[in-house]
């Protein structure tokens, strides 16, 4: 009995004396220990004059990732990200805007030329769209005053009248019984307008 638990006690210190040799001669091994700690981001091992991005894309996505729509917030934030110094739910926030006031352009723009060869009851709903993306703009510089203010409450009200003004717009083609050529803008749009009311939710207050 007594000669058997030496037994194992031997194999035991075998093992140990083993596995801590090979763990030694693995961190003394040049290199390894690099790869040994794969959590040190890429950025951080590079040489002082090797210019990285200011923002970590990585921060923009792990804001989005707590919208409605993560992945068109990442995309539509990603473009602007380098502009910003820091990365926080507010600066993501306006990015959201000011590609909301891109995105409405783009769709004003587009009503110029499908006003051309448009129907009369056509034509009358792309005024009406028109008019409706106006008070999108108006309601943008509003909530871009309110994320200064860092208020999250009229942040939320701009961006229900901005939705809602979409939802008008799509109403006047079925009013007039005509597909809305405006249609992706408008999705696109209030999707966006629904990552706006995600994120002033993730404002903090201090
Ligand atoms: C907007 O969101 C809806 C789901 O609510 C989705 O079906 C649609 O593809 C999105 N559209 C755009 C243009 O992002």
């Amino acid at each position: 009995m007594a000669g058997r638990r030496h037994h194992a006690l031997l194999v035991l210190a075998a093992v140990v004396s083993t596995s801590c040799s090979l763990l030694g001669a693995h961190l003394m091994r040049p290199g390894e220990q690099e790869e040994a700690i794969p959590v040190i981001p890429d950025m951080m091992m590079r040489p002082q004059h090797i210019p990285v991005p200011a923002v970590p894309t990585r921060t923009v996505a792990e804001i989005c990732r707590g919208t409605s729509f993560p992945e068109l917030c990442t995309a539509t934030a990603g473009k602007q990200a380098a502009r910003y110094g820091t990365v926080d739910v507010l600066t993501v926030l306006q990015m959201q805007v000011d590609a909301l006031g891109e995105r409405t352009k783009a769709a004003r723009a587009r009503v110029d030329r499908e006003a051309a060869a448009a129907t009369p009851a056509g034509r009358k709903a792309l005024h009406q769209c028109n008019s409706f993306y106006g008070d999108v703009m108006d309601n943008l510089d509003a909530c871009r005053r309110a994320i200064g203010h860092k208020d999250a409450v009229t942040i939320r009200s701009t961006m229900s009248m901005v939705a809602q003004d979409l939802q008008f717009c799509d109403e006047e083609f079925r009013k007039a019984g005509e597909k809305n050529p405006l249609q992706q803008f408008d999705q696109s749009l209030g999707n966006m307008s629904e990552i706006c009311r995600s994120l002033s939710n993730m404002i903090v207050v201090d």
